[in-house]
């Protein structure tokens, strides 16, 4: 269990974040901030007062400042706009960026010997926030968007084939956006090729699902987007670094030449253990794999672009 894990952003992802944190039992603090007064204080009470039902001693405070954040080794960043039914990630590039900014103006005086876990989107441009404004080495600076997309892609392909998620193991690559690459050929079922057991049409249709799948749920909620699986994927990469259990995951890495891309987050299988991000994982990919994997690249360095010149401009 570590000492300290502060959620920053105590909306519906932030706090089913603290909430999964403390059943979990995966730090002894759970500092919960956000700039609205009193809902951290609020969420973080209820939560500790079902510490007893539950059985979890985690104690979780909450603040609109950073103080209860005070050497918290793991900091969860969930803080900015959600999207509204009708808009893409990237639309929320600007408003996110200037409170990611200031997130982590803030992160790096209390907790300087932290690991970021970046959630806010547009991801992969906000994790290049993190990693300029905090200035910490890159395997501290983490997206979480691949296991999120990859549960997708594994409940929709579980249900087609009428068997176990669990039994299910798949591969998105790419940004967290639009473009994402769900590689089929690394898919299967009980180790069996997912193409072996549905037919190619089944799959397509289940590839853009998963594409679509954070859109989808944003157009049901209308004044949000999704949290359940969002906080439960946070927590699996979180889970695999306090245990240092070393799960190949696919998260947003800051790469330097994997894949042929240099200083870009991108999502892609790496090793998470107690050093953060400690080896990033690069496959073999056929040529229309590269091709599509490409174009999602070509998507976040775009947005990255504009990101860059809108930081430039302050
Ligand atoms: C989603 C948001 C969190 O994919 O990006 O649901």
């Amino acid at each position: 269990m570590l000492k300290k894990i502060a959620v920053i952003g105590a909306g519906n992802v932030g706090a089913t974040t603290a909430q999964r944190l403390a059943e979990a039992e995966l730090a002894k603090t759970i500092a919960l901030i956000d700039v609205v007064d009193g809902v951290p204080q609020g969420k973080a009470l209820d939560m500790l007062e079902a510490g007893p039902v539950y059985g979890y001693d985690s104690q979780i405070l909450g603040s609109n400042t950073y103080e209860i954040a005070q050497d918290a080794e793991i900091v969860v960043i969930t803080a900015g706009m959600p999207r509204k039914p009708g808009m893409s990630r990237d639309d929320l590039l600007d408003v996110n960026r200037k409170i990611m900014t200031d997130v982590c103006q803030n992160i790096k005086k209390v907790a300087p010997n932290s690991l970021i876990i970046v959630v806010s989107n547009p991801l992969d441009a906000m994790c290049h926030v993190a990693l300029e404004v905090t200035g910490f080495p890159s395997n501290r600076v983490i997206g979480m968007a691949g296991v999120l997309d990859t549960a997708r892609f594994r409940t929709f392909i579980a249900e087609a084939a009428d068997v176990s998620v669990e039994q299910v193991n798949a591969f998105v690559l790419g940004g967290h956006g639009d473009t994402m690459v769900p590689l089929v050929r690394y898919t299967t079922i009980a180790g069996i090729p997912i193409t072996d057991l549905l037919p190619a049409d089944k799959i397509a249709a289940m590839v853009q699902r998963a594409r679509d799948g954070g859109a989808e749920i944003v157009k049901y909620l209308k004044t949000g987007s999704a949290f359940y699986a969002p906080s439960a994927s946070v927590v699996e990469m979180i889970e695999s670094i306090v245990k240092d259990k070393k799960k190949i995951l696919p998260c947003a890495a800051y790469l330097t030449g994997q894949y042929g891309v240099n200083n870009l987050y991108v999502g892609v299988p790496v090793k998470l253990g107690a050093n953060g991000v400690e080896q990033i994982l690069e496959i073999k990919l056929t040529a229309e794999e590269r091709e599509q994997l490409q174009i999602s690249v070509d998507d976040v360095a775009a947005n990255v672009a504009n990101l860059k010149k809108a930081m430039a401009a302050v």
